[in-house]
């Protein structure tokens, strides 16, 4: 087994470019779990699927996708579907469809099996509680509300896809309450894990933060 740095927290909170600076100064390989989500939801909005279809049903739609990274690349059955999944809809499909059991178990092996090979920084919702619970070094990365829509905000902002700020704190808290209140692998901190709130650090004091409790 692989070293892994385990880091949950709610959208918005810094995980992304947290995690991926911090992988490139531990020199170890970066799993955006959100990323994989998006790309499933992605191939069931494309496909039409409603979330209503029952587990067994679901489950028979996933078969046929097939979802992983290549050269930093996000891919959908070969399709280098980086940049579709950036979208605030297709974020919103990943929340949706990420308390259904069947694509909660479609991806759990995927990404236990990437802790096997290698080092990793692995992010997301449930890698301190599920995916890795006997991760090596455990985050939870936290920020206000109104901090999170701020970022979301500007994020949209520099894509090209603005978004007002309503939409970037309704965005928020819908999928604070669909992550956090599901039945299936919630959103929570787990109890060993170090607890990080970002509102008022820059990335690069939240990256010395977890540098100096990483301890390397
Ligand atoms: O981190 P993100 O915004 O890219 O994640 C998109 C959605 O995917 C998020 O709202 C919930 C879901 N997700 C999840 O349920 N479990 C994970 N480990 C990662 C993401």
């Amino acid at each position: 087994m692989g070293r892994v740095v385990a880091i949950d927290g709610p959208a918005g909170a810094g995980k992304s470019t947290v995690s991926r600076l911090l992988a490139e100064r531990l020199g170890f390989r970066l799993l955006d779990t959100g990323a994989l989500y998006r790309a499933v939801g992605l191939f069931l909005r494309r496909k039409g699927v409603s979330c209503e279809l029952s587990d067994e049903a679901l489950e028979k739609e996933i078969a046929g996708a097939s979802v992983g990274f290549s050269g930093g690349m996000v891919v959908l059955n070969g399709e280098d579907v980086s940049t579709a999944i950036r979208t605030v809809e297709a974020g919103n499909d990943a929340s949706v469809f990420s308390a259904r059991r069947p694509v909660r178990a479609f991806l759990l092996q995927m990404q236990r099996d990437a802790g096997e090979q290698e080092n990793l920084v692995a992010e997301g919702r449930d890698m301190t509680t599920v995916v890795f619970p006997k991760a090596w070094r455990k985050f939870y990365l936290d920020a206000s509300e109104t901090g999170r829509a701020e970022r979301r905000f500007h994020q949209m902002q520099e894509k090209g896809s603005p978004i007002s700020m309503e939409e970037a704190l309704r965005d928020i808290r819908e999928r604070d309450i669909r992550d956090s209140s599901r039945d299936i692998a919630p959103l929570r901190r787990a109890d060993d894990a170090i607890y990080l709130d970002s509102t008022c650090l820059s990335i690069e004091q939240v990256i010395e933060a977890m540098v100096a409790e990483i301890g390397q």
